[in-house]
């Protein structure tokens, strides 16, 4: 029995290996936009996931899990643009939604990635996007949230969003427990207004700059909620491990008045939903959009066990 689970833990493991190469292929990913019935296949086993490849599919969406009583954050989907008119195409994309949310009367959150707005191409380009954003979302009382991307940008990032938190309180940021720099990176980012999304990291990284899921890497994400709960900061607590959000509600965490939890749409809905029902602020992280394929990639190779829903999704679905 043993050995039957580190054989499907092996698998598993390359699967994971395989999807991370997969996703980030050019030509797998032609091949899937090109080819109408592998690509209405797969788009079957990604809906769990993606809200649709429309903004009116996120708005709808968005509109019926604050109804239902949860906070919302939309993305439109993306990464690494590498053209200056598709970084000003994105960005009006997302100048949409914060329009398409002040119609709805929705005071909710919009969130991106640096890169999909201009980082890969020039951070000057991202920085001058992410000013029109923040200025027009701020004039509707809506929150932006910047992602955290590789290591490799997290200079740039958290350069950018320092020098846009200084004039807009409304944007907020992402840091990564698993990066040993966060623990001096969170001290600087308290002296600045906005919202911090706390994450345990997705991106796999060198072992001399990040640890891997571990109790040293449980303890530092403890380790930065707690600074920010005690300086009263804006926290967003993004993870679905049950011992670490277990042990926060024992601190009472949760109902300091700057806290949410916020989970990925599709991801363990059932937790986040018992959350909810115990009067927690509860928040649906939500995208759409044509490239759904890396995002599906994303949460398969964060997740292996996903890949047998999501196949069991597409054979089910009609
Ligand atoms: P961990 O990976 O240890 O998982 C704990 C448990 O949660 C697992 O044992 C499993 O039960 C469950 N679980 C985890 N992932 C799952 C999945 N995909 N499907 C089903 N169950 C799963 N990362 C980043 O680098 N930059 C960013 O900007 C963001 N932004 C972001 C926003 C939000 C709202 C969330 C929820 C997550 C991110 N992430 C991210 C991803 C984050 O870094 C991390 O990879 C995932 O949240 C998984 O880590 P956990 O903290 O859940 O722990």
């Amino acid at each position: 029995m043993k050995k039957e689970l580190n054989r499907l833990k092996t698998l598993e493991l390359e699967v994971q290996k395989a999807i991370k190469q997969v996703a980030r292929n050019k030509d797998v990913k032609s091949y899937i936009q090109e080819t109408e019935h592998v690509y209405s296949l797969l788009r079957k086993g990604a809906c769990r996931y993606i809200t649709g490849e429309k903004r009116d599919d996120g708005i709808g969406i968005a509109q019926k899990l604050v109804g239902e009583g949860y906070r919302v954050s939309l993305e439109y989907i993306g990464e690494n643009t590498m053209t200056v008119e598709e970084s000003v195409k994105v960005k009006e994309e997302f100048l949409h939604i914060i329009e398409d949310f002040s119609r709805h009367s929705m005071q909710q959150t919009v969130s991106l990635d640096l890169s999909h707005i201009g980082l890969t191409i020039d951070p000057k380009i991202a920085k001058k996007n992410i000013i029109e954003i923040a200025e027009k979302a701020s004039l509707h009382n809506i929150t932006i949230m910047i992602s955290m991307e590789e290591s490799a940008k997290t200079d740039a990032i958290l350069s950018i969003y320092k020098h846009v938190s200084k004039n807009f309180s409304n944007v907020g940021i992402t840091i990564q427990a698993h990066l040993y720099r966060s623990r001096e990176d969170i001290k600087e980012l308290l002296t600045y207004p906005g919202k911090i999304r706390v994450v345990k990291g997705a991106y796999k990284e060198p072992t001399d700059i990040a640890m891997p899921r571990s109790n040293e890497l449980t303890e530092n994400y403890l380790h930065i909620v707690e600074l920010l709960i005690e300086a009263d900061h804006p926290v967003s607590i993004a993870t679905y491990d049950k011992n670490i959000l277990d042990e926060l509600e024992q601190r009472n965490f949760f109902q300091h008045p700057n806290v949410e939890i916020e989970m990925l749409y599709g991801i363990q809905p059932n937790l986040l939903n018992e959350l909810k029902n115990k009067g927690y602020p509860c928040k649906i992280y939500l995208t759409y959009g044509n490239d759904w394929f890396l995002y599906i990639c994303h949460r398969i190779a964060e997740h292996p066990e996903n890949l047998y829903q999501f196949i069991t999704d597409i054979v089910s679905s009609k």
